[in-house]
């Protein structure tokens, strides 16, 4: 049998578990804390990068025209663009048929859309639907360096020629 009770006078030995408990909170208190600040930091250096679509260039060169032999129709798939060197000059003609977005195919004189059937003639005019737009054509020109540069931000009309 054990006597608990403490004699009057003596000192009492505290307990060390209150002590381990407010460590423990004080540690977890401040990894909280550091780890509510790192997500401050990783929101405000994103905000501070921003928010642009890196997209091919819509002007570009194609070439020197002597890589269009006269007479010839070539197609450039990567830039859905049919380039002409016509009998009075240079012109390109978009292949996305303007239905829903297809390569459209040369096909007799004109274009043929393998998709939907659309028909365009040999200016991109549309014979026969559902397309109901005419296929864009674009401005070429020459570059101080000799090559072929297309626009596509620069629509032109069915007239256009570059003379190289
Ligand atoms: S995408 Fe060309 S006809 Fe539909």
């Amino acid at each position: 049998m054990t006597n608990d009770r403490v004699p009057p006078g003596s000192v009492a030995e505290k307990p060390e578990r209150p002590d381990r408990v407010r460590r423990s909170m004080f540690v977890i208190g401040c990894i909280g804390i550091g780890a509510a600040t790192a997500g401050f930091l990783a929101a405000t250096v994103r905000f501070l990068v921003p928010n642009v679509l890196y997209e091919p260039s819509r002007r570009f060169g194609i070439g020197p025209p002597t890589v269009f032999p006269p007479g010839a129709v070539t197609f450039l798939p990567d830039r859905r663009l049919y380039v002409f060197n016509g009998a009075d000059g240079f012109y390109s003609i978009s292949s996305v048929c303007t239905h829903l977005g297809c390569n459209v195919k040369r096909g007799g004189p004109g274009f043929e859309c393998p998709c939907h059937g659309s028909q365009f003639d040999e200016n991109g005019q549309v014979v026969q639907g559902p397309a109901t737009k005419a296929l864009a054509w674009y401005a070429l020109s020459l570059s101080p360096h000799a090559q072929l540069v297309v626009d596509l931000d620069q629509p032109v009309n069915p007239e256009f020629r570059l003379r190289a």
